[in-house]
């Protein structure tokens, strides 16, 4: 297994879901964790699944003022993964502009603020989560289409601008984590069968299965500016 042992690591949105999951990951393979999200309970929460050596904040990336106060005390992390966003569903002749522009604020904007100034490490990285609407659209997601793509194209450019910091994106197929909470059962159950029966690998995703990639491209030297998708298949269904 790739140790992290001694080193700093920060999840922003490490209180849920492909956060959490990372959280752990990383924390049972030695890492000091850090974990932000805007909601103190569930920090606290997930405080208490992660072990004596986390850390956890309130942030919300959608404020400047909040991210920079954080990231000027927080010091400098070896490894940083930025797994927040709120993005709503909707048409775009439907969806509300405010709506359209929070999600972008969210997600892109969020991921971008933290990027641009976190200090990472020598030999460090940065690993954003995108989503596979990047590349295969659906029929009322023409925005998160373009948010997940941004993300990638970030990922893909500052590889090159931060150097020798690596940085690359995960983008994970649908999964069964809180995200989907706020959706009746049956109507999150019928979207997960109508997935599995799409998905070459016959299941929907889980939050480890996207940590176990975030892990591979914290630890892996060679990797930087690569989109790795995990997606059970969903972006060639
Ligand atoms: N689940 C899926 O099917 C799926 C598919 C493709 C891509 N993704 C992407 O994967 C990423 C993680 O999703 P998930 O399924 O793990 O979702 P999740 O379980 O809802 O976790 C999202 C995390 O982000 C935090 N967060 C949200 N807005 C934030 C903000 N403004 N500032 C700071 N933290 C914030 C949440 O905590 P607080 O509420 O406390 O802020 C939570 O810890 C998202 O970017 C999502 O778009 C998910």
């Amino acid at each position: 297994m790739q140790t992290f042992e001694g080193q700093q690591v920060l999840v922003v949105g490490g209180t849920s879901g492909v956060g959490l999951a990372a959280a752990a990951g990383f924390a049972a393979a030695g890492a000091e964790v850090t974990v932000v999200s805007r909601s103190r309970e569930k920090v606290d929460e997930a405080l208490k699944s992660l072990g004596d050596r986390a850390h956890g904040r309130t942030l919300d990336i959608r404020d400047d003022e909040q991210v920079d106060r954080f990231l000027a005390a927080a010091g400098a992390f070896d490894h940083v993964v930025v797994s927040a966003g709120v993005t709503p569903t909707g048409r775009a002749d439907t969806l509300p502009l405010p709506d359209a522009y929070a999600a972008m604020d969210s997600k892109f904007w969020g991921a971008y603020r933290i990027s641009r100034q976190v200090s990472i490490r020598p030999g460090g990285s940065l690993t954003l989560v995108s989503g596979y609407l990047s590349v295969r659209p659906g029929r009322a997601s023409a925005l998160q289409s373009a948010i997940n793509a941004a993300l990638e194209a970030l990922g893909r450019g500052l590889a090159l601008e931060f150097a020798p910091i690596r940085v690359n994106t995960i983008s994970p197929g649908l999964l069964d984590t809180p995200l989907w909470d706020g959706l009746p059962e049956a109507s999150r159950e019928s979207m997960f069968a109508a997935t599995v029966q799409k998905l070459p690998v016959g299941r929907v995703g889980l939050p480890e299965d996207v940590a176990e990639a975030i892990l591979y491209l914290a630890g892996n030297a060679h990797s930087t500016g690569t989109t790795l998708f995990v997606d059970g298949g969903g972006s060639i269904a």
